[in-house]
């Protein structure tokens, strides 16, 4: 399985942040290598542009969040046919900080992730428990309802990606056995093709131990995808040829 490298802007990224694309660009010699899939997440304000840019160059452009519906009276909203055509492949779809700030429930991460399908994007559908869960000891149970209630139905083509909520951004990561037996199960609940991506506080320093782990096929990656200083090595650090 070809591993996915996905970078999520979150709310950051003026025109001036081209720089740190074009920089990463440079490290790769002109292009993104073909063993890996090198994605860039930057805020919709950026899609199309970057999209036009950098796509022939091997960095695919998504976008962070799509409406569920093709289009009509949604004042401010931007749907995953209006995302595809601005030149987006892939979609992020109930991120933790969606469903916290913005009260997104797994049914309407269902519709999202199958309104991306719709319009020919690849969703890439976040899970992942709290800190409270974990200490708890419900973290599977949390992850296997999210999932249930989250994924799209039938196996059409989706990446999913597990991001403890409580490694968001904090510097925090689960042990590698603990990150290796959560992408075990929910490799057991989802089709066979899905690549499954750990997220949460991956790093230059951490990435290339739990890319190893059996059944991560890939990182989503915050804080360190806005600096091409820092995301490249991440980029490296998946297994490949590169
Ligand atoms: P982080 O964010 O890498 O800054 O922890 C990951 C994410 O929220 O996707």
């Amino acid at each position: 399985m070809k591993p996915l490298i996905a970078g999520n802007w979150k709310m950051n990224g003026l025109q001036a942040a081209r720089a740190e694309v074009e920089a990463l660009i440079e490290k790769f010699a002109g292009a993104a290598p073909a063993d890996r899939d090198v994605l860039i997440c930057p805020p919709a304000t950026l899609v199309a542009q970057f999209a036009e840019r950098y796509s022939d160059e091997g960095v695919q452009i998504g976008a962070q969040d799509c409406h569920a519906l093709a289009g009509g009276a949604h004042t401010g909203d931007i749907s995953a046919e209006m995302l595809a055509d601005a030149g987006a492949a892939y979609v992020i779809v109930g991120h933790s900080e969606r469903r916290a700030d913005h009260g997104e429930s797994d049914e309407t991460v269902r519709a999202k992730a199958e309104a991306a399908l719709r319009a020919g994007l690849t969703p890439i559908i976040c899970v992942g428990e709290t800190r409270e869960q974990r200490e708890a000891g419900t973290a599977f149970d949390v992850v296997g309802a999210q999932l249930k209630g989250s994924l799209p139905n039938g196996g059409a083509p989706f990446v999913v990606a597990y991001e403890p909520v409580w490694a968001i951004g904090t510097g925090l990561t689960p042990s590698l056995a603990d990150i290796g037996a959560m992408h075990d199960f929910i490799r057991s609940k989802t089709p066979e093709g899905a690549r499954i991506l750990y997220g949460g506080s991956v790093k230059p320093e951490n990435a290339e131990e739990i890319l190893a782990i059996n059944n991560v096929n890939g990182a989503l990656v915050g804080g360190a995808s806005l600096k091409a200083d820092d995301f490249h090595p991440i980029i490296a650090a998946a297994p490949g040829e590169m």
